[in-house]
């Protein structure tokens, strides 16, 4: 860090405060927190699924807000506000930065001092009015010594920021985002989608903020959690898209998983589910190596078992060896089991080191739950539990799901011994044959709509093939108050 700065001082000292060439002290305008309005963005449902029964009331609502003391963020943030249609707010400090405030080449000069001090939290003058009325927050400021000004700090701890997401971007004459990114995110609650941050130079051009937002996908169903009918995937917390449907290979033997992974694949299906216990991994990793589909168009999960939850950091690598990855999508606990804070603990070192990209739990209920998380630091990006219409979890599923973590269901189909009853089930087969889809067809839709990601397990192709081929129909309101009334509370498993 020393070394960047000195090379930076050397490097500022020609060019003589240019970047911060404001008269002292800065005129600051009163602070305003609406300018504008977002435009409405559209959704693509297909035509006969009615909007009432997903989610598609939300719409993304963006808050530019930006500190600057030289206008080059504060030109950004306007293109950035002029191109999104979105509300616009400066942070302007209550006693405004002089020039000599702004002296980096003073050591004791205000700016310096507190960037010197991370406990330092300059005030601000006024608020946004009305924060919880946005889900996005793009930030903007300059780099300071390689860090977010302090003010910033001051603005993060100002307001909860829950389940909103937050993209940082700042301009600096030299210096990347670096650590600002990190260390700004680590003022957040669990619950904000953090995108990683952009730095642009002074001068940027409209057209370059135009591709950056762009590729930031901004889109409402881009909200953590909210299942994206288009796309067929679900933005996680952990900032990785995970497809809703897929396949489980729970009782496949070595040859039945990798035909049906393959199947699978072939068929357009993402999404696959194995673990350690299941002793299938290998032939998984297989099939998705041999299948010509990109890696990252895939997305494996697997799961620790207990008995290996005391060597976890071994298992995550045996893991990784067997399936032939150089990553696992997600990884899962699969038990609450001795040592199992110990072991996702190893799962989050593995984050770190980029062989999981997210972590989460299975067979965790509200009560276990509620004492695991204070216990450790990433929040679990999914729960995989036991769901049927026969068992729902009707208390369970909103409690996980307003963590900002995605619920997956096990068995959705009822688990081998139990298909044959609820797909005969009276019900169930009177709304599939109003649709003229399959029973199954009807209980996996019925997850989706209640925001439950399944993987139906088979080995039948033909069978994989139907359990994705979901988003020609939906269940109305009434529909998915009959299933729902089906609940009786029926485990179909012991966890
Ligand atoms: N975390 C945990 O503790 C846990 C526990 C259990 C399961 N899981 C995961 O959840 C996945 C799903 O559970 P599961 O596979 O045990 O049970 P399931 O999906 O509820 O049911 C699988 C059964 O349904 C049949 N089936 C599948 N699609 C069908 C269709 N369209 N029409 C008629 N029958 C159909 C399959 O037979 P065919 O082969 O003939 O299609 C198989 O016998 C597992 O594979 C596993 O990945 C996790
Ligand atoms: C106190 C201070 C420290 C700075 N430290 C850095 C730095 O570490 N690296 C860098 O590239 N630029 C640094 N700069 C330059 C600013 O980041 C750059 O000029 C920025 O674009 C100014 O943004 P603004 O006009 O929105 O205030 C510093 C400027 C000031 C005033």
């Amino acid at each position: 860090m020393k070394r960047v700065i000195t090379c930076f001082c050397v490097l500022l000292t020609a060019l003589s405060l240019v970047a911060c060439s404001k008269e002292a002290p800065v005129q600051q305008p009163e602070p305003t927190a609406v300018v504008q309005t977002t435009p409405e963005l559209s959704t693509n449902l297909p035509d006969n699924v009615t909007p009432d029964v997903i989610n598609t009331e939300k719409q993304t609502k963006v808050l530019i807000a930006y500190f600057s003391c030289s206008g080059t963020t504060e030109k950004l943030a306007q293109y950035a506000a002029d191109i999104l249609g979105a509300d616009i707010y400066e942070i302007i400090p209550e006693t405004p930065y002089t020039q000599e405030d702004l002296n980096y080449n003073n050591s004791s000069s205000r700016a310096n001092q507190e960037q010197s001090d991370p406990s330092a939290r300059p005030a601000i003058s006024g608020s946004v009015e009305n924060m919880e009325n946005y889900d996005t927050v793009l930030l903007g400021y300059p780099i300071w010594h390689g860090k977010a000004p302090r003010i910033i700090s001051t603005f993060l701890e100002s307001y909860d920021f829950s389940g909103k997401t937050i993209v940082p971007f700042c301009t600096s004459h030299s210096s990347g985002i670096g650590s600002s990114d990190t260390d700004l995110h680590s003022l957040c609650p669990d619950t904000v989608t953090w995108k990683p941050g952009e730095r642009f130079p002074a001068g940027t051009s409209k057209e370059s903020i135009q591709k950056w937002i762009d590729n930031l996908n901004l889109s409402p169903e881009n909200t953590v959690g909210t299942f994206n009918f288009e796309t067929k995937t679900v933005l996680l917390n952990s900032g990785y898209e995970m497809p809703i449907l897929g396949l489980g290979t729970y009782s496949l033997s070595d040859e039945e998983c990798e035909s049906s992974v393959s199947a699978l694949l072939e068929a357009g299906g993402r999404l696959i589910d194995t673990a350690y216990i299941y002793h299938n991994e290998a032939a998984v990793g297989k099939a998705v190596r041999e299948s010509g589909v990109p890696r990252d168009e895939v997305f494996v999960t697997t799961k620790l078992y207990p008995n290996q939850f005391a060597n976890a950091a071994e298992a995550i690598d045996e893991s990784l060896e067997r399936m032939g990855v150089e990553y696992i999508d997600l990884m899962l606990l699969h038990h609450p089991g001795e040592n199992d804070v110990q072991a996702y603990k190893a799962m989050e070192q593995a984050v770190a080191d980029g062989k999981i990209r997210s972590i989460g739990l299975s067979n965790w209920y509200v009560e276990e739950l509620t004492e695991f998380l204070p216990q450790v630091s990433i929040t679990p990006a999914l729960v995989q539990n036991e769901i049927h219409p026969y068992y729902q979890e009707n208390d369970v599923i909103p409690y996980i799901q307003d963590l900002g973590i995605v619920v997956q269901g096990w068995y959705p189909l009822g688990g081998r011994g139990h298909t044959g009853e609820l797909l005969g089930d009276e019900t169930i087969s009177g709304i599939a044959a109003a649709h003229g889809v399959s029973s199954a067809q009807v209980i996996l839709r019925w997850n989706l709509q209640k925001g439950v990601v399944v993987i139906p397990g088979s080995s039948n192709p033909d069978h994989i093939r139907e359990n994705l081929d979901l988003f020609g129909f939906s269940l109305t309101e009434e529909e998915m108050a009959k299933m729902n009334a089906l609940d009786r509370g029926e485990k179909h498993d012991w966890y």
